[in-house]
C-alpha cells in the first residue's frame, strides 16, 4: 500500500506499519533496530502505566526520524523548518546531536498532520526533554534510553524499575542516570538540563532542607 492510499488513523496497525517502512528507509541497519527497540518498549511502558500503546509504540518508531542526517544537513533542516530559534544559535552550533528531536518533530507534523500532537511533542522532547513532561513524553525519554540494545551496566537496574516504580519516578531516576552519564563522559549539557533537573530534584531536596533547619532549630532552643 502506498503511503497516499495508507490508512489515515494513527491508532491503527495499518498506519504504524506504513510509518516504520519509512522510518526505516531513512535510516541505518543498527539505528532503526533502536528504534524498533524504543517502539517496543514504549508501547511496554504505555500499557504499564494505563497510556495509549498504539501511540506510545508509533512515537518511539519515529523518534530518530532524523537522527543520521549529517551535522551540517540537519543545522541547515532547522533554519528550513524555522525551529532555529526555538533550538537557539549555542546549541545549534555546538550540540548538532541534540537538534534532530525538534527538526523531526516539525517536520512529521507539517507532512503528517494526522499524527497527534502529543506524539509530536514526545519526538520533540526525547533528546533534552523538558520541564513540563506529559506521560507519553516521559515514556519515549525513559525507553529511548533503556531499550533492549542499550547494554550500558546500569541498564538492567533501570529496566527493573517499569511497574516498580511510578512514571514520574522512572523518568526521574533515568534523567539523573543520564545527566550524570554525559558529565562523565565530558560531554556539554544542554543549557535547560539544571532548570529540569532542579525541578526534578526539588521535592526531595527541600524535604532534607526541612529536615535538617528543624533540627538546627530544636538544637538552638
Ligand atoms: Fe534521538
Ligand atoms: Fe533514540
Amino acid at each position: 500500500m502506498s503511503e497516499g492510499a495508507m490508512s489515515l488513523d494513527p491508532t491503527s496497525d495499518t498506519y504504524f506499519k506504513s510509518m516504520r517502512k519509512a522510518a526505516s528507509a531513512r535510516v541505518s541497519k543498527k539505528r532503526f533496530a533502536h528504534m524498533e527497540g524504543v517502539a517496543a518498549t514504549a508501547e511496554l511502558l504505555a500499557r504499564t502505566y494505563g497510556h495509549d500503546a498504539t501511540l506510545a509504540r508509533l512515537a518511539g518508531i519515529l523518534h530518530d526520524w532524523d537522527k543520521d542526517l549529517d551535522n551540517d544537513v540537519i543545522r541547515q533542516k532547522a533554519k528550513d523548518l524555522g525551529v532555529e530559534e526555538e533550538i537557539g544559535p549555542w546549541v545549534l552550533e555546538n550540540m548538532p546531536q541534540v537538534v534532530h528531536g525538534p527538526t523531526a518533530a516539525a517536520e512529521l507534523a507539517r507532512t503528517h498532520p494526522e499524527i497527534p500532537d502529543e506524539v509530536i511533542s514526545a519526538i520533540r522532547k526525547h533528546t533534552i526533554a523538558d520541564p513540563n513532561m506529559s506521560p507519553l513524553d516521559e515514556i519515549i525519554y525513559v525507553a529511548d534510553a533503556i531499550e533492549p540494545g542499550r547494554r550500558f551496566e546500569e541498564a538492567p537496574e533501570l529496566r527493573a524499575l517499569i511497574g516498580e516504580a511510578s512514571l514520574d519516578e522512572l523518568y526521574a531516576k533515568v534523567y539523573q542516570f543520564w545527566t550524570a552519564r554525559l558529565v562523565s563522559a565530558g560531554a556539554l549539557l544542554h543549557p535547560d538540563t539544571l532548570m529540569i533537573w532542579n525541578e526534578l530534584a526539588y521535592p526531595k531536596a527541600h524535604e532534607r532542607l526541612m529536615r535538617y533547619e528543624k533540627r538546627c532549630k530544636e538544637k538552638k532552643r
